[in-house]
């Protein structure tokens, strides 16, 4: 069984300490068997109910709404507040590309804006001036696990009437000023893929504490059904449903999630520790009024390191240490210029977090030891190419 009792090799390769793994145990194993045993296998089941209403309940919320995956929860979250062609949408230029890909799918248009040089978040300064007559919603994202400046956010939100969409897929168990990612604003979504604090393997859901876009978002996840005659579809849905088999794992994850998120936490300390004083290396930060969960550990390489960013990844695998380049941002990506998107626009703290970040080996399993050779390496490694005795 891989995770707790046995570690999986990333990509076949021995010993190597991968960026991120899910940690599952009997618990998972018995729940998945239950459903095989019973036939409850597709997106009917009672571990869909529990894990939608578990899931909402530890994110302060009333409704949860389980989907296929993050990006289907985006969607899922735009589509059932009605927005569509002719609207457009406040988002980061600091974003994984799901985050964009669902506001182009609903017709609606992306505008972006530039990222806080410490948390790596929306600058919460920058979105007035984006604010135009067909803004309909501001969609922060909760980068790698740090929540944004929320308060400011629902201020501007509140001026002008905009709707508050969170991408908290990185983000579960996060706080801002004592609240949960997810309950910060309108409507939130999460991802759990594989690599996420908590996982199904694939899914996501919406969560939110509106009566009506929750009856409306479980409407159009589930092929816009009507209650009364089947087959009889007043709107276009999508099929979207979670299987009660990832839901089950999903059920697993959460009985554990305060210990998972816990790990991510000791980890990113422990790194911050051993990295604390290597010259040319900014470390992550967590702000007073947050609570970090450091879905991922990310760190930038700055001049006065000695490498370049690429260069520190590249000698990092050479020594069997996984690690992950920052995104692209949204404006340099080829799907969207191709489309005509952000033309000549410029993002100076996006471009420059996409150059210098990466992240180090994340995942809640990770130990002491396999964090020590990590920063030692980063250290041995800085050391030869500077010719600093060690
Ligand atoms: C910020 C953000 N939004 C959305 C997604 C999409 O989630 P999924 O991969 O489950 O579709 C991800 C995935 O990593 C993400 O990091």
């Amino acid at each position: 069984m891989v995770g707790v009792l046995e570690r999986r090799t990333v990509k076949g390769a021995k010993n190597m300490i991968p960026v991120c793994e899910p940690l599952l145990d009997e618990k998972e194993l018995a729940y998945v068997t239950d459903c095989l045993k019973t036939n409850w296998i597709s997106s009917k089941g009672k571990y869909i109910e529990a894990f939608e209403e578990g899931f909402a309940r530890y994110c302060d919320c009333k409704y949860g709404i389980a989907t296929t995956s993050g990006t289907t929860a985006l969607h899922l979250a735009l589509a059932s507040i009605g927005i569509g062609p002719g609207d457009e949408v406040i988002v980061p230029a600091f974003t994984m590309i799901a985050t964009v890909f669902a506001i182009i799918y609903t017709g609606a248009k992306p505008v972006l804006v530039d990222a806080e040089p410490d948390t790596w978040n929306i600058d919460p300064a920058k979105i007035k001036e984006r604010i135009t007559d067909r803004t309909k919603v501001i969609l922060p994202v909760h980068i790698y696990g740090h929540p944004c400046e929320m308060e400011a956010i629902m201020e501007i939100a509140g001026k002008y009437h905009l709707w508050v969409v969170e991408d908290a897929a990185e983000a579960h168990g996060a706080e801002y000023r004592g609240k949960k990612a997810g309950s910060l604003g309108h409507l939130s979504c999460f991802s759990f893929y594989a690599n996420k604090i908590i996982t199904t393997g694939e899914g996501g859901m919406v969560v939110t504490n509106n009566d009506g876009v929750a009856q409306k978002a479980r409407l159009l996840k589930d092929l816009a059904f009507s209650t009364e005659k089947r087959f009889l579809h007043l709107s276009i849905g999508f099929n979207y449903r979670m299987t009660n088999i990832q839901a089950a794992i999903g059920l697993a994850q959460l009985e554990k999630i305060n210990d998972l998120v816990a790990a991510r936490r000791r980890n990113a300390h422990y790194y911050n520790r051993l990295l604390k004083d290597v010259p040319g290396i900014t470390l992550p930060v967590e702000r007073k009024e947050a609570k970090n969960v450091y879905w991922m550990y990310g760190i930038l390489i700055e001049d006065e390191f000695g490498l370049s960013r690429n260069e520190l990844m590249v000698s990092l695998k050479e020594k069997g240490i996984e690690t992950r380049s920052f995104f692209y941002p949204m404006h340099q990506q080829p799907a969207f210029q191709e489309m005509g998107l952000f033309a000549g626009e410029k993002y100076p703290v996006t471009e420059a977090l996409a150059q210098k970040g990466l992240y180090l080996p994340s995942g809640s399993g990770l130990k002491n030891e396999e964090i020590e050779e990590v920063c030692q390496t980063i250290k041995e490694i800085r050391g030869r190419i500077l010719d600093i005795p060690k």
